[in-house]
């Protein structure tokens, strides 16, 4: 037997008990002749000390054991002299009467210890190290008990967990597709799954009612803290379902998550917003609701006061950043430099410092009256002692970047806690957006995703404004000005689909190529049916209190899309590039 206990097992109560353990050398030192070695496994730390009269063979290996050793000791479970509260095992520690060294081990490159000295680049060609720390082992036990907790649940309402192949054709999601050549067959190629949509609706044709999966997706995207090329989805539909059942299922089971995994209550119902609500007042489809600075439209209150950048906007809107009008000159200049940054795109920055003392000055004195100035103010919601941030321009441009800015403020006043959470929904997107470069309409989530039943009139119109117009049957799933989760009714009527595709101005041929497996088998008794999915690494990681995923995957890329602990992506050799019948025309 390897061991009688784990590292993090033994406690005050153990005293007196003989015990084996196994783990590896956190660290040792020497005191008085004496030597302390931290054992560490998964479970926990435990202090072993070697006595200085010990058995002089005893010492000789304690003294020898190096960082990251894998050792097996024996021993007896004693009080401690000095107790280390912050340590689970704290009171005790093992007097070791025997040492079997496992294996040895090469000085790790960096510290594995809960803060570590290795750099991100370090620690991720080494991530098996790093996965040692306690902060990784945190976050993939919470991730392990969240996936629990989803099929728990989901198990409990019907849901049956079907696989979907990886090996597949073109996903209508979006994103670029990783591809995968065929050898048997030449010249062609699989793509990997941007997600199981198609398949997901498809298992509703055959009858399957309630499907999830947690399943692997991948797509070929600019990479950023909440995105990787190959992420995880809970993914999940329904057959005979409405939006609101759709919702109140999903509700339902974010609200076991929180509760337990972190006992969380989150509200019930949680609160729903309209996509044009959420872009008029945070200037966000995502927006972090744990605090207010909401975005204000001052464009008739401003326009037509001789101020040309104003009058020449079609749009102008404020947040008040709450108790900053103390806010100097410089930082008030490093903030215009902020704006303008491409990140945040915007022209430039005009402020209204409405002072605790209720009087006014701006960097637009010279056009408005104080009384205009203060009017405003009140307008954006301002108190006495706050800054008004004021951006103009075009209509969802300006609100997107004054929606930038708020999280910005909302960073600096230290609104954004991470163990605060405020989910809610977000409703009635619409169905299509316009891209004014190529002259057509985009689906704004895919081309299965059904119009309200409310707008069906305008979805047959041709007129642009009215398709404009039309809402979809979609939801997002919101948590802190993260996406973490969305979907939508499909559908399932024949003509509603062609319809689609002829506003998306994909060809009878093209939708045919494209989705023929589809409109096929719908002709066959598809169900009505909608569903969602949720980003599994997002939901870990917002509940692990973080905003970038990659600590709760295992093995997760850089921000090049690269594993340097694999090196991959590699060249492969000429026989296998002949075998699938391709050829480099990539010049080094
Ligand atoms: P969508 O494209 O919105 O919907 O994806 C669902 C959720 O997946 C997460 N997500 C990602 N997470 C990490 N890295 C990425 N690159 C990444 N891309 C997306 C997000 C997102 O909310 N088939 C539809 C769902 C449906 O309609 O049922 C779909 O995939 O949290």
């Amino acid at each position: 037997m390897y061991r009688t206990h784990t590292c993090g097992e033994l406690r005050i109560a153990d005293k007196g008990k003989k015990v084996t353990l196994a783990g590896w050398v956190q660290k040792s030192r020497k005191l008085g002749g004496m030597t302390f070695i931290d054992l560490r496994d998964r479970y926990g730390i435990t202090q072993l000390v070697v006595e200085a009269d010990a058995a002089p063979e005893l010492v000789a290996t304690a003294s020898e054991l190096g960082r990251e050793f894998v050792i097996q000791v024996t021993g007896e479970v004693l009080e401690r002299e000095s107790k280390n509260a912050k340590m689970a095992t704290g009171d005790v520690e093992i007097k070791v009467e025997s040492i079997n060294v496992l294996n040895k081990s090469v000085t790790p490159p960096f510290t594995i210890e809960e803060t570590s000295d290795g750099g991100e680049d370090l620690r991720a060609k080494y991530r098996y190290l790093d996965l040692r720390r306690p902060p990784l082992q945190r976050a993939l036990a919470l991730r392990h008990r969240l996936a629990h907790e989803v099929r728990n649940y989901l198990d409990s309402k019907g849901f049956m967990e079907i696989e979907t192949p990886y090996l597949i054709k073109s996903t209508p999601e979006g994103a670029r597709d990783f591809v995968v050549p065929s050898r048997m067959n030449p010249g062609t190629f699989y793509a990997l799954p941007q997600s199981p949509q198609t398949f997901k609706q498809l298992l509703m044709v055959a009858g399957y009612d309630r499907y999830f999966q947690i399943v692997r997706c991948f797509r070929d995207e600019d990479l950023r803290a909440d995105r990787q090329p190959e992420f995880t989805q809970i993914d999940c539909e329904m057959s005979f379902v409405e939006q609101e059942d759709v919702l109140g299922m999903f509700e339902g089971m974010m609200r076991q998550m929180f509760k337990n995994a972190l006992g969380v209550d989150i509200p019930d119902p949680l609160p729903r917003m309209s996509w044009y609500d959420a872009m008029d007042s945070y200037g966000s489809d995502k927006p972090d609701v744990r605090f207010g600075m909401k975005i204000h439209d001052i464009t008739d209150d401003v326009k037509g006061h001789g101020f040309g950048v104003f009058d020449g906007s079609e749009y102008i809107g404020a947040i008040a950043a709450d108790g900053c009008a103390e806010y100097t000159r410089k930082q008030i200049d490093e903030l215009t430099e902020w704006v303008k940054r491409p990140q945040v795109g915007a022209k430039g920055l005009v402020y209204i410092r409405l002072n605790a003392d209720g009087s006014v000055k701006s960097s637009i004195d010279k056009f408005y009256t104080p009384e205009q100035l203060s009017a405003i103010a009140a307008k954006a919601e301002a108190k006495p002692g706050d800054l008004v941030l004021v951006l103009c321009g075009p209509k969802r441009k300006t609100q997107t970047q004054l929606g930038v800015l708020r999280i910005e403020m909302g960073n600096r006043l230290g609104y954004r806690d991470p163990k605060v959470f405020a989910p809610l929904w977000i409703v009635d997107f619409p169905l299509f957006e316009w891209s004014e470069e190529d002259g057509r309409f985009y689906a704004m989530h895919h081309p299965f995703t059904a119009p309200k039943p409310e707008h069906i009139d305008w979805y047959y119109s041709d007129k642009k404004e009215d398709l404009e117009r039309v809402c979809a049957n979609a939801y997002d799933f919101v948590l802190n000005g993260t996406e973490l989760g969305g979907g939508s009714i499909r559908i399932h009527d024949a003509q509603m689909q062609e319809r689609m595709f002829d506003i998306l101005g994909i060809s009878k041929e093209d939708a045919e190529y494209k989705f023929g497996f589809i409109i096929n088998a719908f002709k066959f008794g598809a169900p009505p049916h909608g569903g969602l999915a949720f980003g599994f690494d997002r939901v870990c990681a917002l509940f692990g209190g973080q905003e970038t995923i990659r600590d709760y995957i295992a093995f997760p890329k850089n921000n090049q899309g690269r594993d340097v602990m694999i090196d991959s992506p590699s060249e492969i050799d000429q026989v296998q590039m002949d075998e699938l019948f391709l050829a480099s025309t990539f010049k080094k």
